[in-house]
Parts: C-alpha cells; structure tokens; sequence
C-alpha cells in the first residue's frame, strides 16, 4: 500500500512532525509492506498558484517547482495523510501553497468530470491538526482546508484528529492521548 504525508508545519520536530510521525508508526505497524513517503513541505520548492487559467482544460498544472513530483505521488497513492500545525485561523502558508496548487486536480475532477482511479484499496486520508489556542475556531477552519484538499485529490473518506492548546515544542507529547489516538487513526487508516 503506498501511504504519502505530508507535513506542513516548518518547525522540526515540532508538534506536527510528533503527530504525524505517531500516525505513522500505527500505518506501518501491521505490515512491513507499506511503502510510506513523508513530505515536509518547508524543505520543498512549491509556490503558490497562479490562477494562469491553464489547467482549467488539461487539469495539469504548467508550474514547473516540485508539485510536479509531488502531483504524481498524489495520484498514485492509496492513502495520503495531510498534518499542518494552525497558522491564524487556517494552515500553514507551506499547507496551504500545497493545497491551492491541487486546484489542478479540482479542475480535472469537477471541470472535467475525472476523478483519480483509486487501486484495490481505495483511497483514505487522515487529517492531523495541532493549534496553540484553546478555542476551537481556528483549528476547524484549518480541518476544513484539509479536508477540502483530500476531496479535490478524489480522496472522499477521512478522519481528523484536531488537538487544541498545543503550542510550545513538545507539548503534543505531553498531551494525554493525543499521541496514542493518532497511531490508532494511523492502524485504521492502513486497513
Ligand atoms: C505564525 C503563527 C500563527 C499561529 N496562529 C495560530 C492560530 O490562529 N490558532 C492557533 O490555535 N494557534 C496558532 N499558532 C500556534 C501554533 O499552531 C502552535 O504553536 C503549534 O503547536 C505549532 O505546531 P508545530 O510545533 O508543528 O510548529 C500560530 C503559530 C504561529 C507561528
């Protein structure tokens, strides 16, 4: 099963990177089969997009930056796990660049009608979310995003895991379930 993530969060070893890395620890606890690619998206050469209008009748974006690579990924993967901390309201600017450059993938699917064909095992997705408020506001409009994302790359099924109140480093290890509930989502997103 090829599983993709990707992180969205700049700061190494952060609480985004713990999450994400939990969740995959449960992805790939039941077999050694899986083929698991991490994104971290700061190290990554993708800009914002355009709106150039030309993917509107081709779905493919002309951008030439390391979309290219990570587009093809997308399309083949089987499960794609999408984790960015909580940056005013919405995810981080790195997330975010990502996601707008999928309008490619929007244009294909809704414009022209072509979803992703999805293998023997379907597509799924789990969206991992960390916010430094306690306030619960800022934390769905970023799900939201993420959520929006794995639907534009015909990912239709997901689970999120939001986890408020997580702000200096470490804190998401010190939180009392985060951690085991996102290895958890990582096994049921293997299945
Ligand atoms: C530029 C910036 C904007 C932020 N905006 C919000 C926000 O709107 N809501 C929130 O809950 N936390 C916000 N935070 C806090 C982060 O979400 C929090 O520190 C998180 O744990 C960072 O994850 P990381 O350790 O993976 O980088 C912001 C942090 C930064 C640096």
């Amino acid at each position: 099963m090829k599983i993709i993530a990707f992180n969205g969060s700049p700061r190494k070893g952060g609480n985004t990177e713990e999450l994400l890395n939990a969740a995959i620890r449960g992805a790939a606890s039941d077999s050694d089969k899986q083929d698991v690619r991490v994104f971290r998206l700061q190290d990554m050469d993708i800009t914002g997009c355009l709106n150039c209008g030309e993917c509107n009748e081709t779905g493919i974006c002309i951008v030439e930056d390391d979309f290219q690579e990570v587009a093809d990924v997308i399309r083949k993967a089987d499960r794609i796990i999408f984790a960015s901390p909580v940056f005013f309201m919405g995810i981080s600017a790195q997330a975010k660049a990502l996601v707008d450059r999928c309008q490619s993938f929007w244009c294909e699917k809704f414009l022209l009608e072509r979803e992703i064909p999805a293998g023997e095992a379907g597509r799924k997705g789990l969206v991992l979310m960390v916010g430094g408020m306690k306030s619960d506001k800022g934390i769905n409009c970023a799900a939201s995003q993420g959520v929006a994302f794995l639907r534009t790359v015909s990912v239709p099924e997901s689970e999120t895991l939001k986890y408020m109140g997580v702000d200096n480093m470490g804190d998401i290890l010190k939180h009392p379930t985060a951690i085991k509930e996102a290895e958890e989502a990582g096994q049921r997103l293997a299945k």
